[in-house]
């Protein structure tokens, strides 16, 4: 069986490339992780990933005129590897048409907070400052906008009281590094079906 083909794009700490890498490397996994790309060059994601033997590239938007320059170098690096996935995974940037018209529906990205409750930044410290009973994770597809893409799958953690954005997040984060390599394989296992805003999971 050819495995399908992930890269993982990160601008931090990497804790979710991680936990991808891992599974692509349990027995029966039906994806290998070709590369980690990185708007940040100082972000620990990079290397952690030459630590797991994965390429690891640093790309500086700021060395390009414009966000379409960028995501045309970037695409150039993902057909390069014959990606069929991108996995956005702490990846601090607003997805552009260029990368979006590439690889339609190909593209992933984790939230951590149910949405579409409390997208964009600090979405543990929105949840808290609302004073939710329940949080969790989400996993989506991407579009042009913050976090708004069709979900397909979402965690729901507990919130308890005594609760700092720490320990919430630390808690959401362990569901996190479950959740999105199962969303991951059932791509690969083509489970994953788009009907408008709905998407459906198969058996
Ligand atoms: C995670 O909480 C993820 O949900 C959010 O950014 C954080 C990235 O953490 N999008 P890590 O870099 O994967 O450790």
């Amino acid at each position: 069986m050819k495995k399908g083909n992930v890269a993982v794009l990160l601008s931090g700490r990497g804790s979710n490339f991680a936990a991808i890498v891992r599974s692509s490397r349990a027995d029966g996994a039906d994806f290998t992780v070709r590369l980690a790309v990185s708007d940040c060059g100082e972000a620990a994601g990079l290397k952690k990933a030459a630590r797991f033997g994965i390429p690891a590239h640093h790309i500086d938007p700021a060395l390009f005129p414009g966000k379409a320059a960028y995501e045309t170098r970037l695409c150039e690096l993902l057909e390069r590897e014959k990606i069929d996935l991108v996995c956005l995974a702490g990846y601090m940037r607003l997805v552009g048409p260029v990368l979006l018209g590439r690889f339609p529906g190909r593209i992933l990205n984790i939230h951590p907070a149910l949405l579409p409750s409390f997208p964009g930044l600090d979405a543990q410290a929105q949840a808290l400052r609302h004073g939710v009973k329940v949080s969790g994770c989400t996993v989506h597809f991407v579009d042009s906008g913050t976090d708004t893409g069709a979900i397909i799958a979402q965690q729901a953690v507990a919130v308890r009281s005594g609760d700092d954005v720490e320990r919430l997040s630390r808690r959401i984060l362990r569901q996190e590094h479950i959740l999105y390599p199962r969303v991951i394989s059932m791509f690969f296992a083509g489970r994953l079906q788009i009907a408008g805003r709905t998407v459906i999971i198969s058996e």
